[in-house]
């Protein structure tokens, strides 16, 4: 079991990872428990399914324990959705004392955060993550649901109490979601730490070697990762910005195609190569594209921006990211692997990069 401190301006807080990360319930959280006066978990169907019993088991029979389930993936990060969590909360009788739980992956933690974050002001809540992605969502305290017009545009910076980070729970995972995950943790590599990038190119030739111990240490890192950033700037005023990396095209790819037809890090994967093609043209980045991309065609990512997708419309998009400054689209760029900055890019270099790593390049 690995535990690390985050230390925040607003709360100071503990990531527990590993196999049986949720027995801290009744170990290191039990004075937190305590106090709570009832527990909403939000999930969604399919977590619901496959682990709620495990989940209900690790809970103080003490307590009353309420469970709401929303859709799963990127369709639940809705304003209507919100309002049922909501509506749930209200009917069921939480107060000030209940604790929301956020059991899931990125999609609920984001939206139970917000529901935690909003419900009567303010109430706690603590994240008990499920996919690979939630290494990076869960830790860090952005919360939020989607517009129409843009990812995660309505949130909150609110910190969780606790993360319970319970391995098991990722082995029912699809491959699928795997990629998707996995992606993260590879921008982490690439914002932070370059021997960390190489380990994972050398080491993860198929997802089958991230499991057990290993799989513990490499979510571990990226977590380090990201506990170092949000504890310099928590609220994203400078450095935070840099765990956007990949994420000013990824976050536009997502709302253009519709929220969950591509995965979060399917989406981030595909700005990631196009940060990355636009930092060896305009920071003179010296890195290996081609080899890269070998290594995560091997491990399956479909990287390329589809052909359905027209610059012209993108770019709008992107200009409506949270990062854009008086409508100009800001991107993290590398001046070398673990060098991360954060710059404006002239419109035809991204039209020339955008083309280079389009499915077609008619458009
Ligand atoms: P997700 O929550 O939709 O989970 C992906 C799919 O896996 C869903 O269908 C879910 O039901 C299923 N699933 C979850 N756990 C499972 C398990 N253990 N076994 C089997 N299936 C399981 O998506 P995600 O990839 O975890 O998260 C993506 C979201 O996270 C996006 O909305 C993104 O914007 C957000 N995000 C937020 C932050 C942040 O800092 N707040 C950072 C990165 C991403
Ligand atoms: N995932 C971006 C952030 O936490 O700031």
């Amino acid at each position: 079991m690995e535990k690390i401190k985050i230390n925040t301006l607003s709360k100071q807080y503990h990531v527990y990872v590993g196999a049986g990360a949720i027995q801290q319930v009744d170990q290191d959280l039990r004075h937190m428990f305590n106090h709570y006066s009832k527990l909403m978990v939000i999930t969604d169907e399919t977590v619901l399914s496959l682990h709620i019993e495990q989940l209900k088991q690790a809970l103080p029979a003490s307590l009353e324990v309420l469970v709401y389930a929303v859709p799963a993936s990127e369709q639940a990060k809705t304003f209507a959705i919100y309002e049922k969590c909501m509506t749930f909360a209200l009917q069921n009788g939480l107060d000030r004392k209940s604790c929301v739980l956020a059991f899931g992956g990125g999609v609920v933690g984001d939206l139970a955060g917000f529901v935690a974050a909003t419900f009567m002001r303010g109430v706690p809540f603590i994240q008990i993550p499920t996919t690979i992605l939630a290494h990076d969502s869960a830790v860090g305290g952005k919360v939020a649901i989607n517009h129409p017009l843009g990812k995660n545009m309505v949130g909150a910076f609110y910190q969780p109490e606790a993360v319970l980070y319970d391995t098991s729970f990722l082995s029912t995972l699809p491959e699928r979601e795997i990629r998707s995950g996995f992606a993260e943790v590879v921008k982490h590599a690439f914002i932070a730490d370059e021997e960390f990038l190489e380990n994972l190119m050398n080491q993860i030739t198929s997802f089958e070697q991230l499991s057990g111990e290993k799989l513990t240490m490499i979510l571990k890192r990226g977590i380090e990762i990201k506990r170092d950033i949000v504890s310099q700037d928590e609220k994203e005023n400078g450095i935070r910005a840099y765990l956007n990396f990949g994420h000013t095209l990824g976050h536009a790819l997502e709302t253009y195609l519709g929220y969950g037809k591509t995965t979060h890090g399917e989406a981030v994967m595909t700005g990631m190569i196009f940060a990355l093609y636009l930092s060896m043209k305009q920071c003179q980045l010296s890195f290996p594209l081609n080899n890269f991309i070998q290594w995560i065609e091997k491990l399956g990512y479909d990287w390329k921006i589809p052909s359905s997708i027209v610059f012209d419309e993108i770019i709008e998009v992107m200009k409506r990211d949270k990062k854009s400054v008086s409508q100009k689209p800001q991107f993290v760029l590398l001046t070398n692997i673990g060098h991360p900055i954060l710059v404006e890019v002239e419109e035809p270099l991204l039209k020339a990069a955008f083309h280079n790593i389009s499915r077609t390049d008619c458009q």
